[in-house]
């Protein structure tokens, strides 16, 4: 998605009838702000400090200033699978269980049952709340309350990147899909929920972390899908693709069947965010179109924030809420005001689920 098309794309919503004018307007806004310095929001205290808004697509790979720390919560390598920790055991029984059972038709059952959403309903920052309650095993590198991730990953994103509010929103939900362990959300095992996600019904990527583990998959030796394309096109776009099941795919169903709006980036970032042998390794480009070649260029940015804002610096969750909670009063403003889409659709959106006995 081009530069323009992001912001026409955000701002559509403060204005449907004033359409024709935002678009050209937004083109010279764009020219203008590629130039332009960023100061730091003030409200939190911080530093003023001069940041350089990336000047092109091909830039937004660039980091905007983050500094990305040597060592994960624990002193290790960030996502070093192999170091001595007293999780390492943990995460590789993990992903032999995910591995297993992970097959084309247990994603495509659980999309079917996800799909409905008939559950539960909550604000997103109850949501915020109720992941206080989990802890992520298969991740090596953070052992703090999920609440505290997705802040810490908003809060950076926001501090390098103040103007791109969309990008603070999907950081703010990117996870909340991890409900999915939770009782009323059918208490599913952590192998269904977590963890690094990749394609099923094609060939699974050797970069794909502890790749053995697929031999004791039934779908490694079906014909119908342990080929390069498996039940897929070149080309075809990950949209169409099946991914393993877990929190990325059932907050993408949430978002898409509430008809978000949520930019296209916004959306691609939830859905494949812990798509590490596509975004690291480079793997099943083959699958993408156009589209997903540009979104995966966020999905980039995004992505060194989700992993390295993990810290044992803990965030005051009293401090930043604020800011959240004035984006969704905001949203209830614009939404009575002016019917915005984009604010209501994002910021409104219900979680639900089914209860799957599991
Ligand atoms: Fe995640
Ligand atoms: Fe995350």
């Amino acid at each position: 998605m081009s530069p323009p098309i992001f912001f026409i794309s955000f701002f559509l919503c403060f204005s449907t009838e004033i359409t024709p004018y935002l678009f050209s307007f937004l083109n010279k806004i764009w020219d203008s702000v590629r130039m332009t310095i960023l100061i730091e929001q003030p409200e939190f205290g911080i530093e003023v400090e001069e940041k350089k808004v990336p000047n092109s697509e091909k830039d937004l790979v660039l980091d905007g200033g983050f500094v990305q720390p040597h060592a994960n919560a624990f002193g290790h390598n960030f996502r070093d699978y192999e170091a001595e920790s007293e999780r390492q055991e943990g995460v590789e029984i993990f992903y032999k269980t995910n591995h297993i059972n992970q097959t084309y038709e247990f994603v495509k059952k659980m999309r079917e049952e996800y799909g409905k959403l008939d559950k539960v309903e909550m604000s997103i920052w109850e949501c915020c709340e109720l992941l206080n309650n989990v802890v992520d095993e298969s991740d090596p590198d953070l052992d703090e309350p999920q609440i505290e991730h997705l802040l810490q990953t908003a809060e950076a994103i926001r501090k390098d990147y103040p103007n791109e509010d969309w990008l603070h929103l999907t950081a703010l939900i990117h996870d909340l899909g991890k409900v999915l362990l939770l009782p009323s959300f059918g208490e599913l095992p952590q192998w269904a929920v977590v963890g690094d996600t990749y394609p099923v019904g094609c060939a699974f990527d050797e970069s794909i972390v502890h790749h053995k583990y697929f031999k004791e998959n039934p779908d490694y030796n079906n014909p119908a899908y342990n080929t390069k394309f498996g039940v897929y096109e070149k080309g075809c776009g990950l949209d169409n693709v099946f991914m393993s099941w877990g929190h990325d795919d059932y907050m993408y169903l949430v978002a898409k069947e509430n008809k978000s709006t949520l930019p296209s980036a916004g959306l691609f970032i939830v859905r494949y965010h812990s798509f590490y042998a596509l975004h690291r390794a480079g793997a099943y480009k083959h699958l993408m179109n156009e589209e997903d070649e540009e979104n995966l260029k966020w999905l980039k940015v995004f992505n060194k924030y989700d992993l390295y804002s993990k810290s044992k610096v803990r965030i005051d969750v009293e401090k930043v809420k604020p800011y959240y909670l004035s984006l969704i009063e905001k949203a209830k403003q614009l939404d009575s005001l002016t019917k915005d889409l984009f604010y209501r659709l994002v910021l409104s959106v219900s979680l639900s689920s089914k209860e799957t006995g599991n």
